[in-house]
């Protein structure tokens, strides 16, 4: 693992863009793993600028991105599908047909979410892997638990997810309770696995993670500690508290 710690958001969003853009250019038909939620917002704005300044091609990329709400379909303002074309792929050259997001409306879901980790290897699999935090360690929506689901599955979300993730509804009924998630293994499974935390109330997880001594599926971002390269970008105020 590598730690780089940022001055602030802006820093930290910046590193983590000039790494993904680093690796387009090394392969413009690269296959990313993408987050949703506050954290990646920056690093879409400045991979957005690049595109604007003609440094970066996306028209070979493919995507596949980590969650999503069930029962919310694309056009809902609260799904991570909606989130994703509004905050990044309306403003950039990709293809829409090569943007996976898991589908909250799927019919027979654990055949759909089957599917979804089949194609992601179809596709060659993940070959980098953007990510967030939960306050509570949570990646994806694999929240905090005895076992953890290897494979992209159906989940259901905590209370304190569910509380943490109001500010995006118009009020906290009208939060799903469950999430499809890509699993552990689907994430692990990518060959670079890039996290990003900013602000205090993720300083407790980053200091758990990478100071702590014990793996634990209580702490689904802790697995990550496994994989052979991953990078944690991190902001002082994640790093120091
Ligand atoms: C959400 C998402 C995660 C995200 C995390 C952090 O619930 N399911 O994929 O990484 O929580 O969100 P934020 O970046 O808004 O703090």
């Amino acid at each position: 693992m590598e730690v780089i710690v940022a001055r602030d958001y802006d820093e930290m969003s910046k590193i983590a863009a000039d790494m993904v853009k680093k690796e387009i250019i090394k392969k413009p038909d690269i296959v990313l793993g993408l987050a949703t939620g506050s954290t990646p917002k920056g690093m879409y704005r400045e991979l957005i600028r690049y595109y604007d300044e003609g440094k970066l091609d996306f028209s070979s990329v493919i995507t596949f991105n980590l969650d999503e709400y069930i029962g919310l379909d694309k056009e809902h303002p609260s799904s991570y599908h909606y989130f994703m074309n509004e905050v990044f792929f309306n403003h950039i050259n990709i293809k829409l047909e090569n943007t996976y997001v898991p589908d909250g409306k799927a019919k027979n879901l654990d055949e759909y979410c089957k599917r979804y980790d089949e194609l992601i290897e179809k596709k060659g699999g993940i070959d980098l892997q953007i990510l967030g935090v939960g306050e509570n360690g949570h990646i994806g929506f694999n929240e905090p638990d005895e076992r953890l689901n290897m494979g992209t599955s159906v989940v259901e979300l905590t209370r304190s997810t569910i509380e943490v993730n109001s500010r995006f509804f118009k009020s906290i009924e009208e939060v799903p309770k469950t999430a499809i998630t890509m699993g552990i293994n689907s994430i692990m499974r990518a060959k670079k696995i890039i996290l990003m935390a900013n602000g205090k109330r993720k300083a407790p997880v980053i200091k758990e993670m990478i100071n702590g001594t014990k793996l634990t599926t209580q702490l689904p971002v802790s697995l990550l500690m496994l994989h052979h390269d991953f990078t944690v970008i991190v902001d002082e105020a994640a790093y120091n508290g």
